[in-house]
């Protein structure tokens, strides 16, 4: 790793707009970091990433290894965190990973194959309105795979790192010892995927609505909603959520929506008529 920290001056100009990360330690303490001193104290290295997550080709970066960003921001590694996005997704990020020797995350503050004047090269055109400043998480392994390394966290638009009791977060997800075996295979699904981007009895992400109100979970009959959770962008062609049916055709989609409508009826006692149309497609 070559470094480059005389560049800071050049990338920090790139970036145009003062940023900050806020943390949220294991202890509650809470403490903000202007972006533009961590440049400085931690000094930007170059690293290349073999098949980036958001570029779908080879790149290299300018950033920090994420560990010596841990460190500096008064993190430990053997704590479970939230990396927390400007869009309200919420990436998982655990001690395992964290300290798994395996592989090595590097967090990215430009891209050293940018054109002059431009922070980031554009990326492909599904992604082309993302913006990844202020930070990105990526990740390098000599050990694994482009398809294992792509099933980790990647956040970008990296707002917050907050230190988080993995197991009450999802304690109050998860359905009672004696729900149906879908519904807990649902659950499973729901932890690991859909809890980034929604909201659930008042754990997880933001990007998406809360799911506890959602007026498809309550009235659609199970068919129809599982058509719409695995098709969703036949209904809403533009959306952030993943069109799981061809995107990750093994997830389990009825029971995700089975375990949904299980909580949907545990939590109040809204009754309505079931609803079998799709939704309309939004303009
Ligand atoms: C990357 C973020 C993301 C992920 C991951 C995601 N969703 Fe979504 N979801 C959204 C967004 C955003 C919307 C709102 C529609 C829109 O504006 O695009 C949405 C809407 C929905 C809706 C419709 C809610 C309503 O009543 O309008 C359902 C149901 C849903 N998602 C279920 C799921 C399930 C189940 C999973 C996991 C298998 C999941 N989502 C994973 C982002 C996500």
């Amino acid at each position: 790793m070559t470094r480059l920290a005389w560049l800071a001056p050049a990338i920090l100009g790139l970036a145009g707009h003062a940023s900050e990360l806020s943390v949220v330690r294991p202890t509650g303490e809470r403490a903000t970091f202007a972006i533009a001193a961590l440049d400085e104290s931690l000094g930007l290295s170059a690293q290349a990433v073999p098949s980036d997550f958001m570029y779908e080709v080879d790149k290299t970066f300018l950033g920090y290894d994420l560990g010596a960003l841990m460190e500096r921001l008064g993190l430990p590694l053997q704590a479970d965190y939230l990396f927390v996005c400007d869009d309200g997704y919420e990436a998982f990020v655990s001690a395992e990973l964290l300290t798994d020797g395996h592989v090595r995350g590097f967090v990215a503050r430009a891209d050293a194959d940018a054109a002059p004047g431009g922070a980031w090269a554009p990326l492909p055109p599904g992604n082309a309105a993302v913006n990844l400043a202020p930070l990105y998480l990526t990740w390098r392994s000599a050990a694994l795979g482009a398809d294992a390394l792509r099933k980790l966290p990647w956040p970008y638009g990296l707002r917050e790192i907050r230190a988080v009791n993995a197991g009450a977060r999802v304690a109050r997800l998860m359905p009672p010892a004696a729900a149906p075996p879908a519904v807990r295979e649902g659950f499973a699904v729901y932890r690991e995927e859909c809890i980034k981007c929604h909201r659930l009895l008042e754990a997880g992400g933001t990007l998406g609505p809360d799911l506890a109100l959602s007026a498809m979970v309550k009235f659609f009959d199970l068919p129809t909603l599982v058509e719409v959770i695995a098709n969703f962008h036949r209904y809403y062609p533009e959306s952030k959520m993943p069109n799981y049916a061809s995107e990750q055709p093994e997830l389990n989609v009825p029971a995700v929506a089975r375990y949904l409508q299980f909580m949907a009826m545990a939590a109040g006692p809204t009754r309505g008529a079931t609803r079998s149309a799709p939704p309309t497609v939004q303009p």
